[in-house]
């Protein structure tokens, strides 16, 4: 077995040299100005041990992957009766489609695609105003990542406010279903802001250890949530996680990840390591370009996969 360190040397090396990074997202203003030759990679395994290479310690939008901690505070919240108001399908279509909504009656396919996680924000707003819910998601995030100096970026929350024309139809047309008990701004204003955290890949990283050891903080031992349910998180990451990319991450990566327009991608495997990479330039489906080419990379040289 090779060296993880060597490893993500190598892989870092490698990314210097691809031209074709992909686009970065412009449809959110503020990430549109972000240098599209950054790269970064960090891998906490469960050991404790933390490696990282490139720009790991500079923080970008985690934008999307914030869907996995709001996911994982909301079934805490009110445990499965979440999936009365949301499904656990994946839904081959882009991350901010409307058009399976009508026919499905307002359910949204699962709680990463924007419908989904808009509704996972609705559960989190309930008994709170909006920025009593921001603070408690920024909270359990700095409490999983033992990071107290996580923040939101407010420029770029209030950069998608003002373009969320989208998130704004799905928001209205979930309302319209009686799937929001909330008014949709208030909804979308916990939304917007959870996709606006920002974090360095070495605070990621460590944020997911949890996923990556059946639920409890590694070094702590701390419980965060059961066993099962981190079963069933990573279940949808490998599942919902990339989208209408999916399938095409998990046959070339082979392991659960949820990737964010931000560029970021948090991937785990189980047992073994929980791992954050960011290039910030977008392929079709919008996902990572280089960020998924890393980790399949990562993944092949050190013979880590779920199957
Ligand atoms: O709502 C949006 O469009 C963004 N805040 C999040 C989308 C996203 O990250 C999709 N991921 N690849």
């Amino acid at each position: 077995m090779p060296s993880l360190r060597d490893v993500l040397d190598e892989i870092v090396a490698e990314m210097a040299g691809y031209s074709d990074r992909g686009a970065v997202a412009s449809y959110i203003p503020q990430l549109g100005k972000i240098d599209p030759n950054k790269f970064g990679i960090a891998v906490t395994l469960t050991n404790g041990e933390v490696l990282v290479a490139g720009d790991a310690d500079e923080p970008f939008s985690i934008q999307s992957i914030s869907k996995v901690f709001t996911l994982a505070l909301a079934l805490g919240r009110v445990g499965d009766t979440l999936w009365k108001r949301v499904g656990r399908e994946p839904s081959g279509t882009p991350f901010n489609s409307i058009v399976q909504l009508e026919r499905e009656e307002g359910i949204p396919r699962n709680p990463f695609i924007n419908a989904g996680a808009i509704v996972v924000s609705d559960v989190l707003l309930a008994g709170h105003q909006p920025r009593e819910a921001i603070g408690e998601i920024v909270s359990f995030v700095r409490s999983l990542a033992d990071d107290d100096t996580i923040v939101v970026d407010g420029d770029v929350a209030g950069s998608e406010r003002v373009t969320g024309y989208r998130n704004f139809a799905l928001a209205n047309y979930l309302k319209g279903f009686g799937n929001l008990n909330h008014a949709p701004e208030l909804t979308l204003g916990v939304y917007f802001h959870h996709c606006a955290i920002a974090m360095n890949c070495q605070q990621l990283a460590n944020a997911g250890r949890f996923l990556a050891n059946a639920g409890r903080v590694p070094s702590s031992g701390h419980t965060v949530i059961s066993s099962e349910r981190a079963k069933r998180i990573n279940a949808l990451m490998l599942t919902c996680g990339h989208y209408d990319g999916s399938g095409e991450f998990a046959f070339r990566v082979g392991i659960p990840g949820k990737s964010g327009v931000g560029g970021g991608i948090l991937a785990i495997v189980p047992g073994v390591a929980s791992i954050a990479v960011w290039s910030p330039g977008l392929n079709a489906r919008g996902n990572s370009m280089l960020g998924s080419i890393a980790l399949e990379q990562l993944t092949k040289r050190m013979n880590w996969s779920i199957f």
